[in-house]
């Protein structure tokens, strides 16, 4: 599918920084001149945010089967495909998402160990011929990782419901990891890897260098 607009996803582990990597790159890209629309999922519609509501937070969703799970983030990536990117790319935009598709190969189907072919087939209804230009595996080992979240879980403990995706174990955060690399290792023209262990600003010099060849 060949459009106008450029379509760029980050993807990674939980406290990978990707949310604040996409800010500044869309401020940086701005500065340019360019038009920049800023997604994330599941999310990023008005009934989007709700799934991810559901999703995460909502206590009727704790149990849920790792086949509603992907079916509802499914549903939430079908709006946001239909609703929000592809108009931006027919317009010319540059489209920055907060995971996508490779997010429910690593946690579905890797992490809850769900058959890939048919985790491939349910994203396939979802996003039809739809494929990012370019994705950034935004890597950061586990103690990095485990130290941003108990910051960030103590700064949030009184305002932020329960995360469910929070409570899983190590061992599920490595079949994640591991979910990750392969998709990094198959489909090398499109991704790229990217420490992000260091400072936000060597984060966003690596970020900004894997993606400057698009434009
Ligand atoms: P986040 O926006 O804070 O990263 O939260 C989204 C959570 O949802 C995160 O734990 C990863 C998970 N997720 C999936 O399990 N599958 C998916 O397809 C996507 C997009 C996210």
């Amino acid at each position: 599918m060949s459009l106008p607009g450029r379509f760029i996803t980050l993807e990674g582990g939980e406290a990978a920084g990707k949310s604040t990597q996409i800010a500044r790159l869309a401020e940086r890209l701005r500065r340019q001149g360019r038009s920049v629309l800023e997604l994330r999922e599941p999310g990023g519609t008005p009934l989007g945010e709700k799934i991810r509501h559901l999703l995460k937070h909502d206590p009727d969703g704790r149990g849920m089967s790792p086949e509603t799970e992907l079916l509802l983030m499914n549903a939430s990536r079908a709006e946001l495909v239909r609703q929000r990117i592809l108009p931006a790319l027919q317009s010319g935009q540059i489209v920055l998402c907060d995971r996508f598709y490779d997010s429910t190969v690593a946690y579905q189907g890797f992490g809850r160990g769900l058959d890939l072919a048919a985790v491939q087939s349910v994203i396939q209804l979802a996003v039809g011929g739809l494929r990012p230009d370019r994705t950034l595996w935004l890597d950061v080992a586990p103690e990095i990782a485990r130290t941003r979240l108990a910051g960030r879980k103590a700064a949030q403990a009184t305002s932020e419901p329960s995360d469910r995706f929070d409570e899983e174990q190590e061992a599920f955060f490595a079949r994640v990891t591991q979910g990750f690399r392969e998709a990094f290792h198959a489909e090398p023209d499109r991704w790229r890897h990217v420490d992000a262990g260091g400072s936000l600003e060597c984060v966003e010099e690596a970020v900004w260098s894997a993606i400057s060849d698009l434009f």
